[in-house]
């Protein structure tokens, strides 16, 4: 994949390293990005075994580099003392890309001007093993052709998505950006439920992830309808079935996911301020 144009990535953690790894899998010029990483030991993995330029600071980096795309991913927290720094380049006219939680479009606007071009996304963990999907909105200063450069960044870890309203990266990172760690709960419940009616530990957890992970797969390939899926392993009064209209009643987990998506749609909209 050749993006023709320079990218710099500022902060090389969980989630900035399996951006970069996706890109170099896609074939991403090596020698078009530099890695912007304070932290010593992701800096030497992204030097040493990725073979890309790293600098501790964007002060070290070559005077001559400029970049067409900043992509922030660094923590929410840390974003007020780090984005002021990439004013110059977002002057220039680089589009910056962020992936922090809870930090709008107008918070990069404040630091960087009011015209640059500002990409905000949610992208999730799976995104390590390139089947992330991530949610993108743009500033109306994005052209097409930053769009364009955006999307192939992100889609090198998985899907993409774009939202025309910015106030939608709410509920969406509280479905896809947090939803991983529902999904691993559903592994850990599944579990425990199947040691107490008497497997053991390590059969129950090996059944649960391998079902969760199965079931994930067959959704992902398959053309139905997850409810079509459901209904396929549901014989009238079988063991599904009775497991069903436990999980399915008025109290179940359809309600219990609706407060915890509100819960966690409320804590991004508190986030962002
Ligand atoms: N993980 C997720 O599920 C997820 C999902 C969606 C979005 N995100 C977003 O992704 C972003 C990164 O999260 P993460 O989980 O990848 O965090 P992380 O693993 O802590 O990575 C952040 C990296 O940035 C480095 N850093 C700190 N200050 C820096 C600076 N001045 N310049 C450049 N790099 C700097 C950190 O180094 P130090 O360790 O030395 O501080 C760390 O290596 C967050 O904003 C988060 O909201 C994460």
């Amino acid at each position: 994949m050749k993006t023709d144009s320079p990218i710099l990535l500022v902060g090389c953690g969980k989630m900035g390293g399996a951006l970069l790894r996706g890109w170099l899998r896609q074939g991403l010029d090596r020698t078009d990005i530099h890695v912007v990483e304070p932290a010593a030991e992701a800096a030497e993995a992204v030097g040493g075994e990725l073979g890309v330029a790293v600098t501790a600071s964007l002060d070290q980096a070559p005077a001559d580099f400029t970049a067409d795309t900043v992509v922030f991913a660094v923590k929410p927290q840390g974003m007020d003392g780090i984005v002021p720094h990439y004013r110059a380049m977002a002057e220039r006219g680089a589009v910056c890309l962020s992936i922090a939680a809870g930090k709008p479009i107008a918070f990069f606007q404040a630091h960087l001007g009011n015209d640059a071009a500002i990409v905000r996304a949610m992208p999730n963990t799976p995104a390590a093993v390139s089947r992330g999907i991530t949610a993108a909105c743009a500033s109306e200063t994005v052209t097409t052709a930053q769009r364009s450069v955006c999307q192939r960044l992100l889609e090198a870890v998985g899907e993409t998505v774009w939202l025309e309203n910015e106030t939608l990266i709410d509920p969406v990172t509280a479905v896809s950006g947090s939803g991983p760690a529902y999904v691993f709960l559903l592994i850990e419940t599944m579990a425990q439920a199947g040691i107490e009616q008497g497997l053991p530990p390590d059969v129950a957890e090996r059944l649960a992830r391998a079902t969760v992970a199965g079931s994930g797969e067959l959704a992902r390939q398959s053309q139905d309808t997850a409810d079509t899926l459901r209904r396929n392993v549901t014989s009238p009064g079988g063991t599904t079935a009775a497991a069903l209209e436990v999980l399915m009643s008025e109290d179940g987990l359809g309600a219990l996911m609706s407060r915890a998506v509100e819960a966690a749609t409320r804590r991004s909209r508190e986030l962002a301020g």
